[in-house]
């Protein structure tokens, strides 16, 4: 029997259907509120209760602490898969066999070089702009060089700006990085596989051999997959309400990463480590700042803990923190802001303002960490959260596009002046 909600509003009633996911959630469809009720809408400040759409991509239990893409939990898919295949199952929905990948990969290397002259607009930039700035104008710019990425209608037409995007982007994430250490371009080495092959345009020195790291390409790929969706986030939610207008994959992911790049959202694992380094300079004090914390009148925040969904840990976090505590160890590093976070999180977990509204560490926590350990600057720790979430971007975009869902426009309720008349200014 299909559920139903009933409203009531000034005496009338009104019904509308219940949804119920394969995960058991449960959604009110008032896609005919406005009609039925002769204009009453709802109003929901940063979507906390309201969904935005079904999607089949990813599940996530913020209660329980879960995490699945396309059914497939993290835990297993960081453990046993590699970011290619991630890519593949999210994008489109299942794991690749081995000729599918091989095409997958064949196919995103034939499209791994950038033109030239987006060289050109990189150098426009100072050494100072922040990467993540970078990164999402010269995605824009791809455009130009990529016109028929743009009106994408056929399944063939999006599959080949997929693999446009998904070749180029670490080609531009590597550029933003050597660009700023006044490092030339590098193309990387297409013999290699998609992380090995970022790791060595990122990495690279035209004056030493470039020595391969498996341990360092394992976490990295570790990273990467964790990061690689999240259902309706703030950034994926971007990519797909510019995408709904039909601005094109390269638009809607520019627009995804300027999201991204927000300390509220993926802009915190840089603003993590920027914290922890500031008590550590500050003696290790986490009190101090565990009170400023808690503080109403005091604007900072535990930068890496909370989260708009899980009121438990992040299934994330827990990985991470132990990758943590092996890379360090693996590569003989011992960084004193480990031990920081690790008390920080141990007292915020017992102390009762934590407790009491569910804050635990999320994704951004410890991520850093790792980031830092494998020498990768403070300021591109965002883009490496852009690397991971690529491919989530653009299941979601497809998803969208493939269920033509309409253009996405909310409605308001309008708290302004009303109707009044135009005074010349001698009148004012
Ligand atoms: C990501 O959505 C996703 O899935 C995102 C993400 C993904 O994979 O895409 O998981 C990635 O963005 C992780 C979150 C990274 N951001 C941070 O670490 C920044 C610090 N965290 C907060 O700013 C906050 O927790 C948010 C933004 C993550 C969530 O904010 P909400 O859901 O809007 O919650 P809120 O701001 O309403 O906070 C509820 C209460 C408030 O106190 P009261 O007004 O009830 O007294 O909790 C407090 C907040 O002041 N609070 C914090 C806090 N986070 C929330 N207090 C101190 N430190 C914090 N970090």
């Amino acid at each position: 029997m299909s559920k139903t909600a009933t409203l009531e509003i000034d005496g009338n009633r009104y019904e509308f259907p219940i949804i119920e996911g394969t995960e058991n959630e449960l959604g009110i469809d008032i896609k005919a509120l406005r009609g039925v009720t002769n204009g009453v809408t709802t109003i929901d400040p940063g979507y906390k209760n309201t969904g935005s759409c079904e999607s089949a991509i990813t599940f996530l239990d913020g209660e329980k602490g879960i995490l699945r893409y396309r059914g497939y939990s993290i835990e297993e898919l960081a453990e046993k898969a590699d970011f290619l295949e991630v890519a593949y199952l999210l994008i489109f929905g299942e794991l690749p066999t081995a000729v599918q990948l091989e095409k997958f990969d064949k196919d995103i290397k034939e499209e791994s070089h950038v033109d030239e002259d987006m060289k050109k607009i990189l150098d426009g930039f100072p050494k100072s702009a922040h990467p993540m700035g970078v990164l999402s104008s010269l995605t824009s710019a791809l455009i130009a060089f990529n016109p028929g990425s743009v009106d994408v209608d056929s399944e063939e037409e999006m599959y080949n700006a997929i693999v446009k995007i998904l070749a180029k982007f670490p080609v531009l994430a590597a550029w933003t990085m050597r660009k700023r250490k006044s490092l030339p371009l590098d193309y990387g080495d297409s013999s290699l596989g998609y992380v090995e092959n970022l790791h060595k345009m990122m990495f690279a020195r035209p004056n030493k051999t470039y020595e391969p790291n498996k341990l360092v390409y394992d976490a990295l790929d570790k990273l990467l997959i964790l990061h690689a969706d999240h259902e309706q986030n703030c950034s994926t939610s971007t990519v797909r309400i510019v995408g709904s207008s039909h601005a094109g994959l390269f638009a809607s992911l520019s627009a995804g990463i300027s999201a991204l790049w927000g300390p509220l959202h993926g802009g915190a694992n840089q603003a993590v480590i920027e914290m922890l380094e500031a008590i550590k300079a500050d003696g290790g004090d986490t009190a101090k700042y565990i009170n400023k914390a808690k503080d109403k009148n005091d604007p900072f925040r535990l930068m890496g803990f909370g989260h708009r969904v899980y009121k438990n840990f992040d299934p994330r976090a827990k990985i991470i923190k132990k990758s943590a505590e092996e890379v360090l160890g693996d590569l003989g590093i011992e960084d004193p802001v480990l031990d920081i976070a690790k008390g920080l999180s141990s007292v915020a977990l017992e102390d009762e303002y934590f407790v009491q509204r569910k804050l635990y560490p999320n994704v951004d926590f410890y991520s850093g960490i790792i980031y830092r350990a494998l020498g990768i600057p403070t300021e591109m720790f965002t883009v490496m959260f852009a690397l991971g979430r690529l491919p989530g971007w653009i299941a979601q975009w497809r998803e969208m596009r493939l269920r033509k869902e309409p253009i996405g426009r909310p409605r308001q309720i309008y708290i302004g002046e009303n109707h009044r008349t135009f005074k010349t200014v001698s009148e004012r």
